[in-house]
């Protein structure tokens, strides 16, 4: 029987523990990933980067900004930056990372919590991104709620997340060894055994990791709907993949299979 949380995608009782395990698994990610790996640098970082156009004299919210690296090229392109997370140990790297020259204010932020989002001011940014995290968010309803009010006229929020429907713990990679005009070949492919029903699931998301963290997988319809009951519409979309097929962090991601889809909403 699906629970109220299944329906809804909202799964706000699990917050303070997704908070402990992100603090719990900061230094070691941001010691991982924090210089930056490939789906960072082919996937996600263009997409955003075409997504959101010129940042140059801009003022940007960075939501969920981990150890501020989205943050810090922003703050490069010539925006200044507000970045939040809810983890003070992701915000400590991300201070320690960041030059005192660079236009970045970090703050601690829950993204989950009207007043927080409120407290941000109303009309004070250009833009608003968040780079793959809502789905480790436990509630979308009050971010995508506030941003109408965050945004200046004509601002956009451009974000960025595994993708619904290839990349979730209901999805599992697969590689096989074929022969394509008798050479061996590697065919890689992905298998969805789960995609309608919202999902509290904990997995890893760098392997190896000290602690699993909560995945808040929801289908797009569910991801979209939080915007659009907020007012917003889509104005850009990407799914960006791999070129090639490699082994990727003992994944291989096929050629045709985005793992990432990054969006770009206006206010209606
Ligand atoms: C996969 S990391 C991405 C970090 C960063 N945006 C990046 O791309 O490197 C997800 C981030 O979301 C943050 N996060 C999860 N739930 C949050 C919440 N309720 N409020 C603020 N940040 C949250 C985590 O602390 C973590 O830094």
């Amino acid at each position: 029987m699906p629970t109220e949380a299944t329906r809804s995608g909202e799964f706000p009782a699990l917050n303070a523990e997704a908070r402990r395990i992100w603090d719990a698994n900061a230094a070691w990610w941001d010691d991982r990933i924090g210089d930056g790996n490939d789906f960072q640098t082919v996937l996600i970082e263009p997409a955003m980067g075409r997504l959101l156009g010129d940042v140059a004299g801009q003022t940007v919210l960075d939501v969920g900004c981990g150890a501020g690296r989205f943050a810090r090229q922003l703050a490069e392109r010539g925006a200044t930056v507000t970045a939040g997370d809810f983890s003070t140990a992701f915000l400590a790297r991300a201070r320690e990372r960041t030059p005192a020259a660079l236009p970045v204010t970090y703050q601690p932020l829950d993204a989950t919590d009207p007043a927080a989002l409120r407290a941000l001011g109303t009309g004070g940014f250009d833009a608003v991104t968040a780079v793959m995290m809502l789905m480790d968010l436990a509630t979308l309803a009050p971010l995508f709620q506030a941003i109408p009010a965050l945004l200046k006229p004509g601002g956009r929020f451009v974000f960025c997340v595994s993708h619904p429907c290839f990349h979730t713990v209901n999805t599992h990679r697969f590689v096989e060894d074929i022969l394509v005009d008798g050479r061996c070949t590697a065919r890689a492919g992905v298998t969805v055994t789960g995609y309608l029903t919202p999902t509290a699931v904990r997995g890893e998301g760098i392997v190896g990791q000290p602690e699993t963290q909560y995945y808040f997988d929801r289908p797009l319809s569910l991801l979209f709907d939080a915007g659009f009951r907020a007012g917003l519409t889509v104005t850009g979309l990407e799914e960006p993949a791999f070129p090639t097929v490699e082994n990727r962090w003992r994944l291989h991601w096929p050629t045709e299979i985005p793992p990432v889809l990054a969006v770009r909403m206006g206010v209606k």
